[in-house]
């Protein structure tokens, strides 16, 4: 088991933001979390990441309990999580952007003196860099946007740059927050396409969507969030079918859509 969530609670104040989660995500899964709007799914993200502390219960990182560690950590061993609007540097690059990713994954990993000798002496190292920033960019299907400037990229492209700087930390477990959300029809088949490839290379995933239309195709298992409550968990089509469920998106946004 790579994931453990353990009656995981987290309050703002007076707030119950989560409450009493629990799940498990195996090796190789695709999970996916879904909910109304602010039913809790960025904050357990978050809560799992270390973003934020949890008020009670436990987070387990292949049986080890990460309460302690700082995000850094927590991705240096593997568990990463993008962001909804990723955080790219607008006047650089795509592949500057990627490089940037890569170099944070590898100080982390390795240590800042680690990263000078890499850059400073190896060429051989330095190509083989090059190699994955060049497979991730290929995977994420942002081959022809190499060399634009990422201010200038489409909503659908950024989102995709953020999963790219994501995959430089090689995750072995991707915790995604919307990266569906503001895109169109053709950007979401597109998305659904590198999901399915990342995870064919071998990154298990967690995507956090707002309606389950998207993850129905991709994910495995659907867990659904209610006020801060799991209310349901099971195949795609069965979580959707759930009395609970359909009343939770009853007066929101159907959760079919
Ligand atoms: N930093 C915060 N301080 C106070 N309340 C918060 C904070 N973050 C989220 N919340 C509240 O927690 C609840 C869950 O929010 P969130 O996790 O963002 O939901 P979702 O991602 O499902 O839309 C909401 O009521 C939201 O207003
Ligand atoms: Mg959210």
């Amino acid at each position: 088991m790579l994931l453990e969530v353990r009656a995981v609670t987290k309050r703002f104040s007076g707030l119950i933001a989560v409450s009493n989660v629990s799940f498990t995500v195996e090796r190789g899964e695709v999970v996916g979390i879904i909910g109304p709007n602010g039913s809790g799914k960025t904050t357990l993200l978050n809560v799992i990441a270390r973003l934020a502390p949890a008020s009670a219960g436990a987070v387990l990182w292949k049986g080890e309990n990460i309460g302690g560690l700082r995000p850094d950590q927590v991705a240096t061993r593997g568990l990463v999580k993008t962001f909804q609007n990723p955080q790219v540097f607008a006047e650089l690059s795509v592949l500057d952007n990627v490089f940037i990713a890569t170099h944070l994954a590898l100080k982390r990993q390795l240590g800042v003196r680690r990263v000078a000798e890499l850059y400073g002496g190896g060429r051989a190292a330095e190509a083989a860099l090059r190699d994955e920033v060049e497979e991730v960019l290929t995977l994420c299907d942002l081959t022809a946007a190499t060399h634009q400037l990422a201010g200038n990229l489409s909503y659908g492209e950024e989102k995709m740059l953020g999963i790219a700087m994501g995959l430089m930390c090689r995750p072995e477990l991707l915790l995604l927050d919307e990266p569906g959300s503001g895109l169109g029809r053709e950007e979401l088949t597109n998305l659904a396409t590198v999901l399915v490839k990342v995870h064919a290379a071998g990154t298990t995933l967690c995507i956090v969507d707002h309606k389950i239309g998207f993850l129905r195709g991709i994910a495995g298992r659907v867990i659904a969030l209610d006020h801060g409550e799991k209310i349901a968990e099971g195949p795609p089509d069965q979580v959707l079918d759930d009395p609970k469920v359909v009343e939770a998106y009853l007066g929101t946004t159907r959760a079919r859509a």
